[in-house]
This record gives C-alpha cells, structure tokens and sequence, in this order.
C-alpha cells in the first residue's frame, strides 16, 4: 500500500513522500545479530553459558574503598576489573525510604564521559535517601537491612561484585551473580589489534589467551566497536564501544512483566533458545514500525525499562534507567525463576530495584520514582472520533451532525496532518479550513473538543514561522559534525528536528500554543478547546537508519543521539503540554496523545498503541499492550479502534468498539486509504449496538474517572490484571484478555474472535458476581473457577464483583459535558455476608481546582447489622489524608468548597440492590421519610445456586450525592 501525500510538487518529491516501509520488511530494523553491541552481549553469555564451571566475573569492589555517608544510606566504592587493572570504576548504593535501592556504577576518570541523564528526565523528584538504615561491613560484603521489620537487606559482595535483594534471607534479585556483568570502558581507537580466532578449529586456546588474556571474557574480535553498517548505513562510533551488559536474575520469581512495548503477552515469553516462536531478545530502540507483527520482540514506538517479577509470595520490580538502544533476553531456567539479560549501547548503570513486596507496593514504588498519570480532563476519557483525515471545515462540522442525528455521543474530533499546508503544522490549509476558529467554536458549542495533530518534523523552508524561529534560536538537533543543523524526510520533505534537550528550546515551544498575539509566533489561529496529538516522535526519519535518525547525531550537551534515542519522545509531548497549561489565563488540564514514550511520559501525555492492523490479532494484542503499558505508569492507553490498516467488516468493527470503551483512551482511527467507517456508517443491528456501546462508556464515566483519580494518588493501572489484584492466584498469572477496571469490581472480557456467541471468564476467587446486563449470577470457588458467560456481538462479558457499588449516570447525553448535573444510579452488587463497597470521585473535570480541595470523594458501603442493611454516603475526602488526594497539596479541604456547593442539587436517582435474600419489610432514609421501591424475587448473594439475582430497586429517593445520609433497610 503506497501511501501519498496530495499537494506535491515533482515527481521526485512524490517518491520521497512514500512512506519508507511500505510493507512490514524484517529487514528494515536490526537483529541483535545485526547489532555490534547486541551480538558482543549475547555472546558474552554463551561463553559464560559454555564455561559454566570456570566463569567468574572480573569485577569486584575494592574493600579499602569503601565509604559509608553517615547519617544516609548510602556507600560509595571503587570497583575494578581483573582485565583492565588501570580503569577504574565507581559505585554507588542507597537505601531510600519505601524499599527501594538505587546501584549506580560508571567509569571514572576516563577518557570520554559516559551519558548519565537518564534518570533526570525519568525521575519525577530525586528520591530521598533513608537516614535510619545503617550498612554493616566485614570484609567480604556490606549490608543493610531495612522494611517494617527490617526483613529486606542489600547485600554488595566485594568479590566478586555481586549486589543482591533479600528477603528474609533468601534472594529476590541478584544482580551481576552469573557474572555477565560488563561496562566497556572508553579506550582509544589501535591502529591494529592481534587477531587470534578461537573459534576457529584447531586453535589453541592457550595460546589465544596468551595474546589476548581478555579473550575468555570479551571474544576475540573488536566486533563492531568502531563503525558498523546497516543496509546503506554506516554508523560511525567516535566514542568507540561503551556498551552495557547485565545479568538481574530473580531465582523465586517464575513470571516477569512489563517493558513495553511489545506485541507480546502480558506474561513475558522467554526469549533464549527453549522458546521456538522468540529468538530475538526483546528490543528497546523506539522505532516507526508500519504495519507491525502482532507477535513479536522487535521494537515498537516506545520504550520503558521497568519490570515486574512475579511469585505468590511476592512481587519486586527493577527500573533499570537506560536512553539508548538496548536488549534483553528472559529464560527460565525452572517454573518457579527467571533469569534476564540486558545489553545496552551506552550510559551509566542507573538502577532501581523495587522490594514490593506486594504488586500495589511495587506500583507505589515506582510512581515515587516517576510520578503517576495526572488526572486527566473529564472530557478525555470520552469519545474520540479521528481518521486520516477529515478533509475539511465543513467535513468536521458534518461529521459532527451525523453523529448528533444518530444520537450517539461523542466527545473530540481529530484532525489529522491533512489540515496543514504542505505539513507545517499549525499553519492551516485554507483552502479546506478557511475558518478553523469557527469551526473549533461550532465543535465547542456542543460542549465538544478537537485534537489537533502537531508533529516533531520542520518542514525547512523560510515562510515556515516554527521552522525559522528554531533555526534561529539556534535548537535544532545537530548533524555529526556538531555544527550544522540535521536534515531528514518526513511528511513534509526535507525536515528538521527541535533538540528538546536544549532548555531553550522550551520556552519557544511553549509559546507556540498562545491563542493570542505576541513577540513571537504563536497559533492565533486555535482555541483553548484545541488539544494536540504528537505523533512522529520516535522520532521518525522516512530516509534514516532503521527509519529514524542517525546515532552519530549531536544533541544539546555534546551527547549523541545514541545516548538519548528512547527518552527523545518524552520531550515533544512534555513541553507541548506544558504549553496548552500556560496558554490561557486559567490553567486547564491538557490533553496530549504521544506515540513515543519513555519512563515518566505518564506525566505528560495519554499514549495509543500506533499503526495496528484491522485484524483480529491486533485486536487481541492491543489488548496485552494496553496491560503492559498501565504496567509501567503509561496507563492512559489504547489502541486504534478497527485498526488502522484494511477495512474491518462490521462483526469486527463492533467487536473492536467493545474493547475500545473498555481502553482508558478510547479513539477510532483510521488510514487515508481505508473506507470512512464512522459508527453511524454501519448498518442495523450494528449501528445499534455500538450507540449502546457507546452510551454504556458515558454512562461508566464516573467509575472512569474514579479509577483515574486513584490511579493520580496510587500509581496503579486503570486496567488492572489478574496478579495486580489476586498476587497469589497462580491460575491467573498469565491472563492477559480479561482485566479489573480500576477498584470498581467490574470484570471485562471483550470478545476478539469471529463468531462468538458465549465466552468463557475466569473467576479467580469464592465470591458471586453478577452480570452487568442482566444480573445473572456466577459464583467462583477458593481454587477459581471458569463460567460461561454470553457473548453475542450485542453483548459483553462484563462482570460486577460481589461486594461493589457501581456509580453510574445512565441518561443518555452528546457528550461528556452535558453530563455534568446528570444524577446518579448506584447498583449495589452484594457480596454473600450482604456488604458492598464503592467511591466515587468528582471535580470540575476542567481546572486544578482540585488540587486546592474542590472536589466530592464519596465512599459508599452497605454494612450488614442482622436484620437490616445500610447504605451509606459518607465523605472520603474529609477522612482522607490529603497526601492521599493527587498532588497531595491540599492544605484544609472545606466541605463548603465551591465545587461541592456547585452539585448540591445532583441527586441519586436510583439505587439498584442484587441479591437480597428476600423481599424488604421496609426502605426508609435513616432519620427521615421512607422510600418507594419495588422488588424482583430472585437469586441472593449467598444462595448456593446460581441465577438471576433478586433485585431491589429504590426509585428517586432524592438524596443528594455529594451529601452525607444513609438508607436502612429492614430484611
Ligand atoms: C502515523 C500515525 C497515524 C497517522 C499518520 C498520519 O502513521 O501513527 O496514526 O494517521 O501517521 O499522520
């Protein structure tokens, strides 16, 4: 599929256009054998492999080094190397406060620097160093011991080096105990190196040694320490081999998650020998990759380097803090361990290790390190209608009829790079947007936003305001030499990139997104109701290596682009969403999509899962990756609803609606060439279906945003696995195609093969649950249990967790911001001892008001005093810590506040019960009048049959829900 780009001048230019990977080639990404660094690791591990017996690492600290800081948990020492006695190392290690332990090792006094600012632009704060943890030295090791019982302890062994986590003395993670260890030191470029081949039959190992007495250790060969060739590329090296290799093991861990992203499951296969199907070591190196595979190792658009490992005793996690392009290789030596290897292309050791030891602690631990998502405006977690693209003004405004005529809500419109001239972005094309101000107004009069895409390309001619002003200023990534500013090929043709490493380039960006007149440019021409899509961020070069920028290139502070490749997409997205905040006179949350990211992006932007395909696979896989990212902090997530490639037949499409109101970010998108296939496109029953789909997302709003809210205080996924919940239940260890929303109980198992008319759920413990839809009821047992659950495309496997309130706004509206007045149902979904619990989160959905206490945080429970059962509405955010609300900044929360003033009038409009025992005798407002309500005898919570639950449905019992009160009712 070609794909060109109207508005172009010469044929020449309509080539260059093409986008480089027109079809998904192997051959256009690297290998590991196709990677110097990547091969000198791997290799690295088959000789420890071969010689298991004899191997040792070359590293050890040197005892007399030794430095303790009093009063803080940290050592410092000198290591060294057995085969290069003059390079000296440096090592560090601290004990923070909440269990986590920081190892960092670089060179010292070498003859070049190796990058160290990985963890600046990933951390969200330095981390505080505990001050009542005290190291304890002998002559092989030091050791600390920290935890509420001081059951975790560190343990550096000197000789050799060896950094270890235990826990109740036995090992949780071993770093460097199969000697795999290695920091290529910097040296200088010989003239001729000896060259004795012990591979070769025949040759003596001996007298290999003689020569080269490294060689049991580094290989024979200076493989690729110089230059190296990809295709038509040649990668110069002018630092020479500087690479990092690793061994993290994790001998009581059988199961390892993370590192996204990857098309593969959530449980992370092996990829060493014993896994036919993954030979390749999982790829870090965020890459433009079209029409992936939905199955595989190789790189995608993003990468983070945290990993979660998994046991039913415990989880740990290691955040191991690396920019540049980097490999890691997973086996499992037994069911109950893993072992992994990690090979990256430059930079210090910057290590985390996270002690859990539960995985709500480890998601705690690691949102300390990079902050958590924010919560993110109301409006976001609608509907977002996009393609590539609506061609004009009138285009947007008659997509948005079709979609009011069909009632069905929705709340963005996206524009795609077809509204720009020549693709400068922000510069409108005229011709078909001859009014964008008005047309944003006519989206904004509906309570409705738009989405803007802004990509990190320059189109590099002199009437480009962007492009000139960064020339000018002198921020633009640098050719090899330093000195000339980089030119490549994207959208536009000849492009330039901005070195958002550069701090001056902050301040410029950010000013662009003023909607009001100036010293410099700025986009007059938008509105506060428009927000950004970054895309391109990678970022992508059509005519680069691997379709992206050269390695040789220079960025801000002398470093190459080697050293900074994956944490490149963080910035574009940081600083434009910096900008949107600083635009207008009130600070509003932005609203920033990002394809490319790094550790921390989750402060900055929502992410989507890129060029998927409109297959089943995609599909499914989508799925994973949504889980994998929420993993490491990039919660607020989704994949390209019916895919971006191909013309997904309905069955699919609506398939796919079901899984994208089920994503924390839920976006249809689509490819130039595909058909338009706007819901209300589709032909009965499916049109019907997916505006039932769709109202079903705005009517879970509130659980959606709650689930936000708890995410911005806790750090955990919005969509939550099983082991994030059930950490013990080893049944659910590796699946990965039903999830929790949040902690509201609900239970999703969207449907992603054709012809489905029942699924089949897992349900991990000894509790009922009901159907969502028609409260039939599913009873679990203490080893779990697997339930058929009907699943015609009409329908969802969707869950309630006995023991949840489920706060809804049922009305169907536009869009989200019609919603805001809206009352409430609440369905009580009774556990078998008649109790339930549930919360509810609410602020104006727009400003930070929030963050100065304007807000409601409702908790809901029913507590089962005998013969009668309460339900409450009590107030969280008055008995709640206020580091326990986002940013913890709120001094005093005054339950007068203007917010809670403001919705003194939302009521509850109904509350549905399920599984009574039996018919009520009496509802009444605890102190007050009694209440109207009506009841279907049914199935109760703790029968031991299953059917559909009794139903007790309160009707309009005019409570207010941000007010304090209780309903008693008398069994
Ligand atoms: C990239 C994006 C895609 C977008 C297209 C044009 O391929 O991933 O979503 O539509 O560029 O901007």
């Amino acid at each position: 599929m070609k794909v060109l780009v109207p508005a172009l001048s010469t044929s020449l230019l309509l080539l260059a256009f093409i986008h480089p990977a027109t079809s998904f080639k192997a051959g256009d990404f690297k290998t590991c054998s196709q990677s110097g660094f990547c091969r000198r690791g791997r290799a690295l591990a088959e000789r420890a492999r071969e010689n298991v017996d004899n191997w040792h690492s070359p590293y050890s600290v040197d005892p007399l080094s030794l430095s303790l800081v009093s009063e803080r948990a940290s050592l410092t020492a000198r290591v060294k190397s057995e085969l290069y006695p003059d390079i000296k190392f440096s090592l560090e290690v601290h004990v923070h406060e909440d269990g986590v332990i920081r190892v960092r090792m670089d060179e010292v006094d070498g003859l070049r620097k190796r990058y160290d600012e990985a963890a600046k632009w990933a951390l969200a704060a330095e981390p505080s160093i505990s001050t009542d943890i005290q190291w304890k030295v002998d002559a092989s090791r030091a050791r600390a011991a920290f935890g509420q019982q001081r059951e975790h302890e560190v343990v550096v062994d000197f000789k050799p080096l060896r950094v270890v986590l235990n826990k109740n003395g036995k090992e949780q993670v071993v770093i460097n105990g199969r000697g795999l260890l290695h920091m290529e030191h910097f040296r200088n470029k010989t003239v001729e190196e000896p060259q004795v081949e012990t591979e070769e039959e025949g040759s003596d190992t001996q007298e290999v040694l003689k020569v080269n007495p490294n060689a049991w250790f580094e290989g024979n060969s200076e493989d690729a320490f110089w230059e190296e060739s990809f295709g038509s590329w040649t990668d110069t090296k002018p630092k020479g081999p500087e690479s990092l290799s690793l061994d993290i093991d994790f001998p009581r861990h059988g199961h390892v998650y993370g590192i996204p992203q990857h098309a593969t499951s959530l449980d992370l296969p092996t990829t060493t020998g014993e896994n036919p199907f993954f030979e390749e070591p999982y790829r870090f190196y965020n890459a433009d990759v079209f029409e992936y595979l939905a199955s595989a190792t190789t790189s995608l658009y993003g990468s983070i380097p945290l990993m979660h490992a998994h046991s039913a005793d415990s989880t740990v996690a290691i955040f191991n803090v690396v920019g540049s392009e980097a490999w890691i290789d997973i086996a499992h030596p037994n069911t109950h361990s893993t072992s992994t290897h990690w090979i990256s292309e430059s930079g210090i050791l910057d290590l985390f290790i996270l002690s859990g030891p539960t995985p709500t602690d480890v998601f705690r631990q690691y949102g300390g390190l990079t902050g958590t998502a924010p919560l993110p405006a109301h409006w976001a977690l609608g509907y977002h209608q996009c393609r590539w693209n609506y061609v004009s003004s009138d285009d947007v405004r008659g997509v948005q009829k079709r979609f009011d005529e069909e009632d069905m809500p929705v709340d963005v419109f996206w524009l795609d790079i077809e509204y720009s001239t020549d693709h400068q972005y922000m510069i409108w094309d005229k011709k078909n947007f001859p009014d964008p101000v008005e047309m944003t107004n006519d989206v904004a009069a509906l309570g409705r936003k738009m989405v803007v895409i802004v990509d990190p390309h320059l189109k590099r001619v002199d009437d480009y305001p962007v492009y000139k002003q960064a020339r000018d200023l002198g921020i633009l990534v640098k050719q090899k030499n330093g000195q000339d500013d980089y030119e490549g090929w994207c959208w536009p043709g000849s492009s330039a990139w901005v070195d958002f490493f550069n701090p001056a380039s902050w301040e410029f960006w950010k000013s662009l997104f003023k909607t009001t007149k100036g010293s410099s440019w700025s986009w007059i021409e938008s509105t506060e109701d428009i927000h950004i899509w970054n895309d391109m961020n990678e970022p992508s070069v059509f005519n680069g290596p691997e379709i992206t920028m050269p390695k040789d290139l220079v960025h801000y502070g002398g470093w190459e682009h080697r050293d900074i490749h994956n944490i490149n997409g963080m910035f574009l997205p940081k600083v434009t969403s910096e900008g949107l905040i600083a635009r207008g006179a009130t600070p509003k949350r932005p609203f920033v999509l990002t394809r490319s990211f790094f550790a921390g992006s989750q402060r900055y932007s929502a992410m989507w899962t890129g060029d998927n395909l409109g297959t089943w696979e995609h599909m499914t896989v989508g799925i994973k990756m949504v889980l994998s990212n929420g993993i490491a902090g990039m919660t607020f997530a989704g994949s390209d609803v019916g895919g971006f490639f191909g013309n997904p037949e309905s069955e699919m499409l609506v398939r796919w609606y079901w899984v994208g109101a089920f994503s924390p970010f839920f976006r249809a998108h689509a490819h130039l060439d595909s058909k338009r296939r706007e819901p209300y496109l589709l032909d009965e029953p499916h049109r019907s279906t997916v505006r039932n789909i769709l109202r079903l997302r705005y009517s879970l709003l509130p659980v959606w945003y709650t689930a936000f809210h708890e995410t911005s205080v806790t750090g955990l996924p919005i969509l939550r696995p099983h082991y994030v919940i059930f950490p013990q239940d080893e049944a659910g260890f590796s699946i990965d195609d039903q999830f929790y929303l949040g902690s509201s109980g609900l239970l999703v198992k969207p449907v992603t093969r054709p012809g489905v008319t029942e699924e089949i759920v897992y349900i991990p413990e000894d509790k009922v649950y009901y159907d969502y839809f028609t409260y039939q009821t599913y009873r679990g047992s203490p080893k779990g249990k697997h339930v058929t659950v009907p699943a015609e495309l009409h329908q969802l496997p969707l869950l309630v967790r006995g023991g949840s309130i489920v706060p809804t706004r049922d009305r169907p509206r536009r869009a989200s911001s019609l919603m805001h007045r809206d009352p409430f149902t609440l369905r009580v979904a009774l556990d078998e001892s008649l109790t339930a619990h549930g919360e509810l989160y609410l602020d104006d959905g727009v400003t930070y008001a929030h963050k100065e206490g304007h807000l409601a945080w409702r908790g809901f429970s029913v507590n089962n005093a005998g013969a009668q059962l309460r339900l409450s509405n009590v107030d969280l955010a008055a008995a709640t810590p206020r580091s326990a609300v986002e940013g913890g900044a709120i001094a005093t929360f005054d339950r007068q506040n203007a917010f809670q003033r403001g919705i003194e009038s939302v009521r509850v409009e109904r509350v549905v019960v399920l599984g009574l025992p039996d018919r009520p005798k009496r509802v009444v407002v605890e102190g007050g009048h009694d209440l109207e309500w009506e009841y279907a005898p049914g199935v109760a919570a703790g029968a031991k049959k299953d059917g559909v639950a009794s139903v007790l449905t309160i009707k309009n019992p005019r409570l207010g829900v941000a007010s304090d009160w209780a309903i008693q009712i008398t069994l």
